[in-house]
């Protein structure tokens, strides 16, 4: 099933990036749940395209309809159908790209696996389709919400300008306080210059999204196959333009000693507390009740407006001049569907072990 995922709280998602419109099936919702189709909408308004000068200025409204699966304004447990149509199509644009594969895209491999694609906007390829993903985590987050699971995203490099180490978790309002979403004010302010700078070239830019949890319980994960911090990874490089991925102290806690990077446990009010989180919220695949954090790294945008090298479908060597609208950097516009992708794997794994772990558990003093 490569177009779903989740095991008990699962999407499906179809449709491509001009096709009439896209949407996602969400099974195993719990019923009862209150929902509006304003609740998806705050999500999907922070994921859609047109926000900012930094971002692509395809304009879609993205209105999300609720199709099935709610009743009375309470879910039902049935199957939830979202639908957003499309409207904001530039076929032209890829008319030259019908016959020329796009360098750093996903034109040549579609092409060579089904040997028939859709060019229009990269069809399914395209970073569209994550709109449906943000729709029906939207659905995965206000059930964490009501369970006091806080999932922030935000950036904390662009190209080569990082911001400092933030100790608190910033508020939803500091992460939206600029069109970057970077919460530290003086380094979104050079980042939002670059990332102009570079589209005014025609070029692009990464960078690097961190994601936070706090307020999660311990005991989310499985230890072998569906470790947390695995189903995290693949989540996260599911995305496109995805290039890497590390939870706690990543690739950097390599340069430690294992009596530096240890984090020693203690007893805070009863409650068992690490005093350091290198591990980043995960131990043996298991959330441990600390928060929770990882990085996705973020390549720069494959079309960029200048002639590039490339091949057309009969392997003759030609150029390509990228158009149409772009993303001059993805990054601002991956910071929801970081946290939407984070969702759907935390409510998931929730459901998991409450079926295996606390509905269904034996307990020793009954026996
Ligand atoms: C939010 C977001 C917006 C994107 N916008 C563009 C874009 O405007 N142009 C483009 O070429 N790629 C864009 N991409 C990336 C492509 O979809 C992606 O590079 C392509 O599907 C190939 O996949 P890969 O880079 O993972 O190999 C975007 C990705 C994200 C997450």
């Amino acid at each position: 099933m490569p177009n779903t995922f989740g095991k008990v709280f699962r999407i499906t998602t179809w449709g491509e990036s001009h096709g009439p419109a896209l949407g996602a099936v969400v099974d195993g919702c719990p019923p009862n749940l209150p929902l509006e189709e304003s609740d998806l909408q705050k999500e999907l308004d922070r994921r859609r395209p047109g926000q900012s000068k930094i971002v692509t200025q395809r304009n879609e409204k993205d209105q999300v309809k609720i199709l099935s699966g709610v009743y009375q304004g309470r879910t039902t447990g049935t199957p939830i159908s979202l639908y957003i149509s499309n409207g904001d199509h530039q076929p032209k644009a890829y008319d030259e790209m019908r016959q020329k594969f796009r360098p750093s895209h996903a034109d040549f491999t579609y092409q060579t696996k089904y040997g028939h694609r859709n060019p229009e906007g990269g069809g399914r390829s395209s970073a569209r389709e994550t709109a449906a993903r943000v729709a029906a985590a939207a659905i995965a987050r206000k059930i964490l919400a009501s369970r006091g699971i806080e999932i922030r995203a935000y950036i904390t490099r662009i190209h080569d300008i990082s911001m400092p180490p933030l100790a608190h978790l910033p508020t939803l309002e500091e992460v939206e306080a600029n069109p970057v979403r970077c919460p530290h004010p003086e380094t979104a302010q050079k980042m939002e210059e670059r990332i102009l700078e570079v589209r005014k070239e025609g070029d692009s830019v990464g960078g690097l999204v961190l994601c936070r949890v706090q307020g999660l319980p311990v005991g989310l994960g499985d230890p072998v196959f569906d470790r947390l911090e695995a189903d995290l990874a693949k989540a996260m490089l599911s995305l496109p333009a995805t290039k890497g991925f590390a939870v706690g102290s990543g690739f950097d806690g390599t340069l430690l000693r294992g009596s530096e990077h240890n984090d020693p446990f203690h007893n805070q009010d009863g409650k068992i507390r690490t005093r350091t989180n290198h591990a980043g919220g995960v131990l043996g695949g298991i959330s441990s009740g600390e928060e929770l954090y990882f990085q996705v790294g973020f390549k720069p945008t494959a079309t960029i407006i200048r002639s590039q090298a490339t091949v057309d479908q009969d392997g003759h060597e030609t150029e390509l001049m990228g158009k149409g609208r772009h993303d001059p950097c993805v990054v601002p516009r991956a910071v929801p569907i970081v946290e939407a992708m984070t969702a759907l794997v935390l409510l998931d794994h929730w459901m998991r072990h409450q079926a295996q772990c606390e509905s269904f558990a034996f307990s020793q003093e009954n026996e």
